[in-house]
């Protein structure tokens, strides 16, 4: 490419532009169903512990590959080593497999938006709402396919800074609407123990399976260990700290994470009588629980209704930035046309997604280990290849490249503050780390040992 790569304006244009691929669904909708399942104040502990020492670590690596070689992810790591190209091919799987999935979910935000609109809020306060929705033999495949449309007509026509501008005014309004709703949340009847259950750890719960979804889940939620952080930061200014920009993004996206906790956990407690098998609900438990609290709100359908929209718009910033990078994967490796690209990718989103979509109800009895397919999505992207591109890219840094390359373009704006935990983390505590609970879950999975 000749001409220059365009970057960001500074470092509030780095940062909000990177909080928009990173806060989504990972934040509102996947973490509280985590936290709920793996046992709360552990989980949460043990998550915040890997922000600040896996996450920080691994954001600050993958955006300075990025600006230093300022190409990415599929080019960055063969450019800097030819042995290590296969990495950058391991990276772009994943949002491959992830943007089908996500834009499922996304559908199902835009079902509960119709749902709110209409005044539906009653029934989709009832028990069943969500189960016999998703086991529907084709309108999951319709909220699926409108979602993923409107990804790609946004993509196609290059509207993104559009919807990032309004964004970036709806996120703050989202933030203060997730405390207002975490607010009432926390004091509904019986709702108390359900802080305790999400704030206290409970050290008995512990697993490695614990700390494997949680890690899993921080990559997932940072849009770690797939490329992505490797492209933004080659979009980078080089007089823009990198070390602040990514204090600032991991604050952003875990403070949004653990108020979404605080919204659903408690509620789960109140309406479930403290019954903690309620929890459980696995990727539903955001569309059950909280048509439940608004519905017991005053002005419940209006405040409902702009939640779903605000988490809509929240969830597009994050596909949009899937999509585009999906597109740019094949473009490069095909030749084709950006359009023509832009239509295969859709096709091919659209099969796999048709599995996941239908995969509660007229697929109900196809499982892949046990799964469903987008619980089989999930788990292979976020649990197998999520921690192995990141033991990879630590090995990468760490030892292959040798930090120092890394550490001087992060010291381009000044000290880099937190070297010796950076050090740490990418050459031992990472990949030790990683090894160990890829092995004990795989053991785990076959069932030879139980963890
Ligand atoms: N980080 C996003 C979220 O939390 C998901 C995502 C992953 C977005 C990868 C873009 C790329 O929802």
């Amino acid at each position: 490419m000749a001409e220059k790569r365009s970057t960001f304006s500074g470092k509030l244009g780095f940062v909000l532009a990177t909080a928009g691929s990173a806060v989504g669904l990972g934040n509102i909708w996947r973490f509280p169903y985590l936290a709920a399942k793996y046992g709360g104040g552990i989980f949460l502990l043990v998550y915040i512990i890997l922000a600040l020492t896996f996450g920080f670590a691994l954001m600050c690596a993958e955006i300075a590959i990025g600006r230093k070689t300022g190409v990415s992810a599929i080019e960055a790591f063969g450019k800097l080593n030819k042995k290590f190209k296969f990495v950058g091919w391991l990276c772009s799987i994943v949002p491959i497999i992830i943007l089908p999935y996500y834009s499922v979910i996304g559908g199902w935000i835009i079902k509960y938006c119709t749902v709110f609109i209409t005044g539906n809020i009653t029934s989709a306060a009832t028990d069943g709402f969500f189960d016999s929705f998703i086991s529907a033999p084709a309108e999951p495949l319709l909220w699926f396919a409108i979602y993923i449309g409107l990804t790609a007509l946004v993509v196609l026509l290059g509207v993104e800074k559009g919807i990032e501008k309004v964004s970036k005014i709806m996120m703050p309004v989202l933030v203060v609407l997730t405390i207002f709703i975490a607010g009432y949340a926390m004091f509904m009847p019986g709702a108390l123990e359900g802080v305790k259950f999400y704030i206290m750890p409970d050290f008995s719960k512990f697993s490695a399976t614990t700390v494997l979804a949680a890690m899993g889940q921080l990559f997932y939620s940072m849009s770690l260990a797939m490329g992505i952080m490797i492209t933004y930061g080659s979009y980078m200014k080089k007089d823009v700290s990198l070390e602040g920009s990514v204090k600032q993004i991991e604050l952003f996206d875990t403070g949004i994470a653990f108020l979404a906790g605080l919204m659903i956990i408690p509620a789960v407690f109140a309406f479930s009588g403290g019954d903690e098998s309620a929890l459980g609900k696995g990727p539903g438990l955001m569309f059950v629980t909280l048509p439940k609290v608004f519905e017991s709100m005053a002005g419940g359908t209006i405040v409902g209704l702009l939640f779903f929209i605000l988490v809509l718009f929240a969830a597009l910033t994050s596909s949009i930035s899937l999509m585009e990078t999906v597109v740019s994967i094949v473009k490069d490796k095909t030749g084709l046309s950006r359009n023509k690209t832009l239509l295969i990718v859709l096709i091919g989103s659209v099969i796999l997604g048709t599995l996941s979509a239908l995969g509660y109800g007229t697929l109900k009895d196809i499982k892949i280990i046990g799964m469903a397919f987008l619980d089989f999505f999930d788990f292979i992207s976020n649990s197998v290849l999520m921690p192995i591109v990141a033991f990879l890219t630590c090995i990468f840094v760490g030892y292959i490249i040798k930090p120092d390359m890394f550490i001087e373009e992060i010291e381009l704006t000044g000290k880099f503050k937190r070297k010796k935990l950076f050090l740490i983390v990418i050459k031992y505590f990472a990949p030790i780390c990683i090894v160990l609970i890829l092995i004990s879950s795989v053991l785990d999975a076959l069932g030879i040992v139980k963890i």
